[in-house]
């Protein structure tokens, strides 16, 4: 389909943009960047200062500056960056540390339209780790993971067995930042961000990971099953160092906002989550 012409309907232009899933202003005019190889791929990886010098306090606070520089360049996705995050997380022998590496990287271009980095919310350290997919608009502009409407829903749906995020339970995503207009993450951007998530669990130890949905659950388990083969299957997921940890597939919440018809399925994850958990703690 043709983009009506702005300045002919620009209300119809708007609207086509948005369609399109294009719902950010980063320049006034767009830039080439195919023209510009030299400011293609950012500088060798950062290493964040945190992994050579000592950990600094963790903060869940959203930071007050925003995630990306206005114009920082756009990185363009290469199998290489997986692997300069993978060794920068491997680096990171702390939780903090691991939030400022994740704040300080670069090398995903999801960061630079994004208001802000999402790296997780809860208790660090919880026996329940909870991974979703990317941050969304609310995530976004807040700044913490699964805090608009599918994270009320999750938020009732821990409480249901005793876990909160305020007292027992960690909750992150696959990705760290919004992909604009909540377009699915490339496979790049996954395999960026999924090198430190994985670290992330490594760091948190939880004794069992709760996987909210498909993206999470195929991303972190390795597999191109769909989540209605794999939700309520326990399943082992494997570390980078070489342990592993049980983990639950379940439907995302968001979903079940649209299919309520689903939440008995849930349910029966829930209770099998907190049997889990029990035995564990037992
Ligand atoms: N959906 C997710 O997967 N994560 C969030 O943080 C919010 C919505």
């Amino acid at each position: 389909m043709t983009a009506p012409h702005p300045a002919a309907d620009p209300l119809a232009a708007l609207r086509w943009y948005v369609e399109q899933g294009i719902d950010e202003t980063i320049d006034d005019v767009p830039t080439d960047w195919f023209t510009r190889p030299e400011t293609a791929r950012p500088a060798p990886a950062p290493v964040p200062a945190a992994v050579a010098a000592p950990p600094v306090a963790r903060s869940t606070a959203p930071p007050s500056t925003p995630a990306a520089p206005a114009r920082a360049p756009v990185p363009i996705e290469t199998p290489q960056l997986a692997l300069d995050a993978g060794e920068i997380a491997r680096r990171c022998t702390s939780i903090a540390e691991l939030e400022e590496a994740v704040r300080a990287f670069d090398g995903c271009a999801l960061k630079r339209t994004a208001k802000h980095t999402v790296f997780a919310d809860g208790v660090a350290g919880a026996p329940l780790m909870v991974v979703g997919e990317a941050p969304g608009a609310d995530e976004d502009r807040i700044g913490k993971p699964f805090v608009g409407v599918s994270g009320q829903l999750l938020d009732r749906m821990l409480a249901a067995i005793g876990r909160s995020r305020t007292e027992n339970a960690y909750i992150t995503n696959i990705l760290f930042w919004r992909p604009p207009g909540n377009r699915t993450p490339t496979p790049a951007e996954q395999a960026i961000c999924l090198a430190f998530t994985r670290r992330h669990i490594e760091l948190a130890q939880p004794k069992v990971v709760l996987l909210a949905g498909g993206v999470a659950a195929k991303a972190l388990l390795d597999t191109t099953d769909g989540i209605i083969r794999m939700r309520g299957k326990w399943t082992e997921l494997a570390l980078g160092d070489g342990r592993t940890v049980p983990a639950l597939p379940t439907f995302h919440p968001a979903y079940l906002l649209r299919t309520p018809a689903s939440k008995r399925q849930v349910w029966a994850d829930l209770l099998a989550l907190d049997k889990r958990l029990g035995e564990l703690a037992g």
